[in-house]
């Protein structure tokens, strides 16, 4: 299989996205470290991926902690042998007009969504370089690219991922480590679960395809960014939208 030999470490991997990229991955052949605050739902996802035939690894973490996740990648080398994989996926909203958004609810969005992101690939490069291989995918989303009224912490925080993932792409594509993101769209999870019938109309009007996404169709662009099918693609972002976004 395609990641036969490899592991993955997948961030918010307890539902939703994360959920779906950790069971798509160990489907094709990675051992996986489940990264996440819920520590018990964590154990979900892993019994998931231990009957799909692979090892797994369930560590609690807040990736807005670098010592939480200096811990975790140390546990992770340690119980699983490597590490070759990095999904950057734990991220929150705490959405409000601006002229309302307090100031507690712009730092946390950030702490988790962009600082928890260069928490993790800060931790995990060394070992990438080291081997002289590996690959980053940041989850970013469409509305880091478009804005949305309402998310101004959550959009600045996914523009930034996508800023961060083109940098860090330059920095270490002659190590042999390639970084993407993806973004999703709007995804039938526990995030938009919140929405009232009316907003999800008006949403689904905007989507050519005519559906929310599925943390599936996620995965799988995942999975395609981490094979050595994507093995001369870095720096890139992948959109995965149903169409509401197009160039
Ligand atoms: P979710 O809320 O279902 O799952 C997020 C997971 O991250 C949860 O298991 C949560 O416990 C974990 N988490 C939250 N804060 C954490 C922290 N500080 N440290 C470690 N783990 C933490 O969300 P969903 O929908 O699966 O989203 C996953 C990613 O996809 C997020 O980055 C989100 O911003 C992004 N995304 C989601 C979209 C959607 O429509 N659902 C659209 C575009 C992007």
């Amino acid at each position: 299989m395609e990641l036969d030999g490899k592991v993955a470490i997948v961030t918010g991997g307890a539902q939703g996205i994360g959920r779906a990229i950790a069971e798509t991955l160990a489907g094709a052949g990675a051992d996986v470290a489940v990264v996440d605050v819920e520590v018990n739902r964590a154990h979900d996802t892993v019994a998931a991926v231990i009957a799909l035939g692979r090892r797994a690894l369930a560590v609690k973490a807040n990736v807005a902690e670098w010592t939480d996740v200096k811990a975790m990648a140390d546990q992770v080398a340690m119980e699983l042998g490597r590490v070759d994989i990095l999904i950057n996926n734990a991220g929150i909203t705490r959405d409000g007009l601006l002229l309302r958004m307090k100031e507690e609810d712009w730092n946390l969005v950030l702490d988790v969504n962009l600082k928890g992101t260069f928490h993790c690939t800060k931790a995990v490069l060394p070992a990438l370089m080291k081997q002289r291989g590996g690959a980053i995918v940041n989850i970013a989303s469409v509305v880091g690219v478009m804005g949305n009224a309402g998310q101004a912490n959550y959009a600045a925080s996914k523009a930034a991922v996508i800023g961060f993932t083109k940098t860090v792409a330059r920095e270490y594509a002659s190590r042999g480590v390639r970084v993407n993101a993806v973004a999703p769209g709007f995804i039938d999870t526990a995030m938009t679960h919140g929405l009232a019938a009316d907003a999800r109309d008006a949403l689904l009007k905007q989507i050519p395809l005519g559906r929310l996404g599925t943390p599936g169709d996620v995965a799988e662009a995942v999975r395609f960014l981490v094979s050595s099918a994507a093995a001369y693609i870095t720096g890139h972002v992948l959109h995965v939208n149903g169409g509401m976004l197009m160039g």
